[in-house]
């Protein structure tokens, strides 16, 4: 059996895809469950944001290979995260953006990622993988490994466009190479209560029957109305500002890792 695999994907750039993949998998670790965290991206940011800067040679993308599979082991490149935790990274480097170019001429190209993860299955409960902001060789490997799929959005009316595109590559996704592809939904980040516009664009989102996520929009539009928000900033889901939302958000990923386990 695969390793159950969550991938948090958006082709739109700065939505909030690296932080949340480092913060959920950070607190999934934290309550206990073993988890390893792929830099899919070649701008490698969540290597970056884990403080790897000695990845290049030992990343993803040799084990990934390029035209030819990778000559390295999965199992050589992971780094721990954090002391204490059972928290793993397989981490990135500009060699991934030749990796994906590479891999266009490989046969079985899509299934990369997930004959890899296969073989590591037995280490981890849970892998969560940071995609890249476009819908390329890598996103595609990326969501035929996952079970599950979390697609983090800005809370704009003007973000819509890019979301019916990105539900229609998961609808091909699921006919085409991976019918077990489960939309866990779309996680606002970044949401104001107080700003007008994203209380309409939230409005407008579930108007539309967009999959949104439920998580943190209710509870902060009522703070808002009885005025009770007390932060000047914007409140993001998983920031350590929202420690309510993140509970949320860990909770319902635990229950959806939990199903497929049992
Ligand atoms: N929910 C959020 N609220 C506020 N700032 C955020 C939020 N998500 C991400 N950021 C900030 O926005 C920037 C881009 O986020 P990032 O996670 O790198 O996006 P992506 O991986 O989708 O490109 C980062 O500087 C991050 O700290
Ligand atoms: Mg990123």
């Amino acid at each position: 059996m695969n390793v159950r695999t969550l991938a948090i994907a958006n082709h739109k750039a700065g939505v909030g895809k690296t932080s949340t993949t480092h913060a959920l998998g950070t607190a999934l670790a934290q309550n206990g469950q073993r988890i390893l965290l792929i830099d899919f991206d070649p701008q490698a940011n969540l290597t970056a944001f884990c403080g790897v800067e000695d990845a290049a040679g030992a990343s993803i993308a040799e084990v990934i290979g390029g035209g030819l599979p990778g000559k390295i082991s999965p199992w050589d490149i992971l780094r721990e995260i954090l002391p204490g935790l059972y928290l793993f990274l397989a981490p990135a480097d500009l060699a991934l953006a030749a990796t994906e170019l590479g891999l266009g001429g490989r046969m079985g190209r899509e299934f990369v990622l997930r004959r890899l993860l296969a073989g590591i299955a037995r280490g981890f409960d849970l892998a969560i993988i940071d995609c890249p902001s476009n819908l390329g060789l890598l996103t595609v490997n990326a969501l035929t490994a996952a079970n599950g799929v979390i697609i983090p959005t800005f809370p704009q009316v003007d973000a819509l466009r890019n979301l019916w595109l990105f539900l229609g590559t998961l609808e091909q996704i699921r006919r085409e190479l991976n019918p077990d592809l489960e939309t866990l939904g779309i996680l606002v980040t970044y949401f104001d209560p107080r700003l007008t516009h994203h209380r309409v664009a939230v409005e407008v989102m579930q108007a539309v029957r967009l999959p949104l996520m439920p998580i943190g929009i209710k509870r902060r539009e009522i703070q808002a109305k009885v005025g009770e928000v007390e932060t000047e900033e914007p409140t993001a889901i998983y920031l350590p500002n929202a420690p309510e939302e993140q509970a949320e958000l860990v909770e319902v990923v635990e229950r959806w890792a939990a199903k497929g386990h049992s």
